[in-house]
């Protein structure tokens, strides 16, 4: 329940990440920087419709705000569908009851697009792409067995593609700044650090499950707003 590796494309055998260790020592300046370039990758490396169409929800300039994750969900995905080649389907499963965060949605567009266009980059021949959303409530033992993680009531976004997965060495270094796997011009590494980025200061945490062949799943936990 907890931790997306237990079921779909990365089931048993798959390996799960907990961010590197030296990634805890960032500090609030890196994260800024990182947070910079992300705008920038975004801006350079996503389709220009996409990123016309997404320019129409207002920059709040990471200002949190109060909202439901399933509906900004559901408006969304009609965007990034379109990002992704007609032999890829897209399918959502929102089953978190209560899914108010407090983020800045542009920080949730950055990161939808992120993961999905790292998924679309893993399927060349196509395939396909879940997003679902799942309410979920930690307590100290059970957040103590997950990387990073810490007690209390989350609303878990997930991004699953079956793609061509990781090997463990790049599962490894996949949320590194800078670490790509792709060819010059087309990856900057810039795309899961971000996401790491937004995630932790928004006191929530990341896991990522992936198995060769078989798939990556990308696992958010934002804190539910009261
Ligand atoms: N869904 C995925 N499937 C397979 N590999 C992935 C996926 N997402 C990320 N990766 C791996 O992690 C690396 C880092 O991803 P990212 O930080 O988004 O940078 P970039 O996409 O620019 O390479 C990618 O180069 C790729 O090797
Ligand atoms: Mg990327």
């Amino acid at each position: 329940m907890v931790n997306g590796s237990a079921s779909g494309p990365c089931a048993a055998g798959s390996q799960s990440l907990g961010p590197s260790p030296w990634l805890h020592r960032l500090r609030d300046g890196s994260l800024r920087l990182v947070r910079q370039l992300r705008s920038y990758y975004c801006s350079v490396r996503l389709p220009a419709f996409v990123h016309h169409r997404l320019s129409v929800f207002p920059s709040r300039c990471d200002q949190p705000v109060r909202f439901n994750l399933n509906q900004h969900v559901t408006e969304v995905s009609k965007l990034l569908e379109r990002s992704l080649g007609e032999h890829t389907t897209l399918s959502l499963e929102l089953a978190s009851v209560s899914s108010t965060v407090m983020v800045d949605p542009d920080q949730i567009n950055n990161t939808l697009l992120n993961l999905v266009i790292n998924s679309r980059d893993a399927m060349p021949s196509g395939g396909s792409l879940k997003i679902e959303t799942h309410d979920v409530m930690l307590d100290a033992q059970m957040a103590a067995g997950i990387p990073d993680a810490h007690a209390g009531e989350f609303v878990n976004l997930s991004v699953t593609d079956s793609g061509q997965g990781m090997a463990p060495e790049v599962l490894r270094r996949a949320v590194e700044p800078f670490f790509t796997t792709k060819e010059s011009g087309k990856g900057t590494g810039l795309g899961l650090s971000s996401v790491y980025g937004f995630v932790r200061q928004s006191g929530g945490f990341l896991n990522i499950t992936s198995e060769v062949g078989k798939g990556t799943s990308v696992s958010i936990f934002l804190p539910h707003a009261v």
